[in-house]
């Protein structure tokens, strides 16, 4: 039962490290003219619409996003570029930003399993380097693996509704960097009062860097923090992550 809709919290501060890093890291990995592989376990609906009622009952948004000026960067670009495409209040997703940001040599293989997430995601992204999955992430991203271009970026997502989730993703990072060794890996989870991502860290046994950031969100209630973990960091992604909190400053306190 899949009743998670990323909806209600795009853009938050969370969404703000996540999305900030990707972007940087993105551009960094696009470095060369060589294509990459960019895949997905967990993609949502890919395009957000921040003047939805999802996003204003939250008003997540409205601590995250819209209460930055984004300087340029990365993200910035592909932002600007989807409110270009899709009007003001246009939100990208991972999958968007990834998108805007990569290049015709380069692939996306991006796997949701919702159907209504799916269908929006296939309508905003499929096209000839871009390929939508409704399956299991787990399942479709390790059947893909290794792919072609074999140089990429796994960004693993998920909304930790299962708290099992917290041992499944070290069990199938150490599954995807067996069949694919050369795959950057990027985590994100949440940090709340349990502090159950620490069975996640505690699980991984590969060389990894780790970051996490603190915000204000709904006064406190719920999350408080956001983290991410890198597996196979190319060399310059401490910058890289860095550079996401100086971005996003005041709202990400390292
Ligand atoms: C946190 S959201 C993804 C947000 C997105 N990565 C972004 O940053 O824009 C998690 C998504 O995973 C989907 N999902 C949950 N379990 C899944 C599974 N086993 N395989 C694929 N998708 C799943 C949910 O429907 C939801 O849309």
């Amino acid at each position: 039962m899949l009743s998670y809709q990323h909806a209600y919290h795009a853009g938050n501060p969370a969404d703000l490290h996540k999305h900030l890093v990707l972007a940087e890291l993105l551009t960094l990995l696009t470095r060369k003219a060589r294509g990459i592989s960019y895949l997905e376990t967990h993609a949502g609906r890919g395009l957000y619409d921040l003047s939805a009622p999802e996003s204003q009952k939250t008003g997540e948004a409205a601590e995250g996003i819209n209460a930055l000026n984004l300087p340029d960067c990365p993200l910035n670009t592909a932002l600007q570029t989807t409110r270009q495409r899709f009007g003001e209040a246009a939100y990208a997703g991972s999958p968007l930003i990834a998108q805007t940001l990569l290049r015709a040599q380069d692939r996306l293989h991006l796997m949701e399993l919702h159907p209504a997430e799916f269908g929006a995601l296939r309508k905003a992204l499929r096209n000839e380097t871009t390929a939508v999955h409704k399956r299991d992430g787990y399942e479709g991203v390790r059947s893909l693996s290794p792919p072609k271009p074999r140089k990429g970026l796994v960004l693993i997502d998920p909304s930790y509704e299962i708290k099992t989730e917290y041992e499944q993703v070290p069990d199938f990072t150490h599954t995807l960097m067996a069949k694919w060794p050369e795959a950057t890996v990027m985590i994100w989870y949440p940090i709340l009062p349990a502090r159950q991502h620490e069975d996640l860290i505690a699980g991984l046994k590969l060389k990894f860097l780790r970051h996490e950031v603190s915000f204000d969100l709904k006064n406190g209630e719920g999350m408080t923090g956001s983290g991410l973990v890198l597996v196979n960091a190319p060399y310059g992604a401490e910058k890289c992550l860095a550079e996401a909190v100086k971005l996003a400053h005041p709202i990400l306190k390292a």
